[in-house]
């Protein structure tokens, strides 16, 4: 059995839409719009590198829309500790998975809590690859303005606020983008609304890096395509709890979604396709 070449340029070249490469690299999209690997994985390493296909952009379907959630928790839930240290729930090998979603993706979207609290770049310098747009839900303008994303210039970066903010940037780098709120909220930003504005800027893969409560609402709105949890073996006890949804009385109605598990260092990615499953939280 021969080696995959260079599995990460093949992804590169593939979401950037250079198909020729990615198929010179070993790696084409069948007639069914999946992406494939000429070789089959000959080790569990080599197979990891396949939680990275649904993500890319096929032929003819250039600009449709994939939004996938993360977060990385501990075995009982938590992202954080109560005063919102979460540097590092997981471990290294997950730390570069995230930088390479990055890179495949369009966007990278953090709450406001995320970007008060851990103040993160959201770039690709880990792996080789283009930093995405970085995009940023704070409806009430309470994110410090002298955050890195802000200041940092090493990638545009979208504030998500609701009409009015008086709030202005200096930095040509940061655009605000006004977003009606949500039916039935005074507050809550309509994340369909979202996601179309940033379609509407050619940003159609949207990779949801966290919190808890920003991933939370995707999931709950019916808007991520897949859902990675990856579960470290550490126990906090209490802090910022990952997923929160409604309650569901009987197990029977929970959700199942179809899944992979992929090992990734000492944690447990969960790779969760929840087209699979549409009805879902959806219409709660
Ligand atoms: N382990 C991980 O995977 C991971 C990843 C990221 C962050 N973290 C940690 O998680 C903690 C932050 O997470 P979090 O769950 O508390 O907060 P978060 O999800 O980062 O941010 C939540 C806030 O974002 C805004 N937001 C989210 N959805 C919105 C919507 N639909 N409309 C309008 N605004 C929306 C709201 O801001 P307002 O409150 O201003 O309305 C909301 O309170 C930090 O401690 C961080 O270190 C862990």
């Amino acid at each position: 059995m021969t080696h995959r070449q260079d599995p990460w340029r093949a992804l590169l070249a593939a979401a950037s839409g250079d198909q020729v490469a990615a198929r010179a690299l070993g790696l084409s999209c069948g007639s069914d719009q999946r992406w494939r690997w000429s070789e089959p994985a000959s080790s569990a390493e080599e197979d990891l590198w396949s939680v990275y296909l649904p993500f890319l952009p096929c032929a003819g379907s250039q600009g449709r829309s994939c939004i996938i959630g993360h977060l990385g928790q501990s075995l009982d839930g938590f992202i954080a500790t109560q005063t919102g240290d979460s540097r590092f729930v997981t471990g290294p090998d997950n730390i570069i998975h995230l930088h390479r979603m990055r890179a495949l993706a369009d966007a990278v979207l953090v709450g406001a809590g995320t970007v008060a609290i851990d103040d993160p770049r959201l770039t690709t310098r880990l792996v080789p690859g283009p930093s995405p747009v970085r995009v940023v839900l704070d409806p009430e303008a309470r994110v410090p303005t002298d955050r890195q994303l802000f200041t940092d210039g090493c990638a545009p970066t979208l504030l998500c606020r609701r009409p009015g903010s008086a709030q202005r940037f200096d930095d040509a780098d940061v655009e605000l983008v006004e977003v009606p709120a949500a039916r039935g909220s005074a507050v809550g930003l309509d994340l369909a609304a979202v996601t179309a504005a940033l379609r509407a800027r050619g940003l159609s893969r949207l990779f949801v890096e966290g919190g808890g409560v920003t991933v939370s609402q995707f999931l709950q709105q019916g808007l991520l395509d897949r859902l990675q949890i990856t579960v470290a073996p550490l126990i906090i006890g209490a802090g910022r709890r990952g997923l929160t949804l409604p309650a569901t009385e009987r197990l029977a109605d929970a959700l199942r979604p179809a899944h992979q598990r992929y090992p990734m260092g000492e944690d447990v990615l969960f790779d969760c396709d929840l087209r699979a499953n549409r009805p879902l939280l959806a219409s709660s």
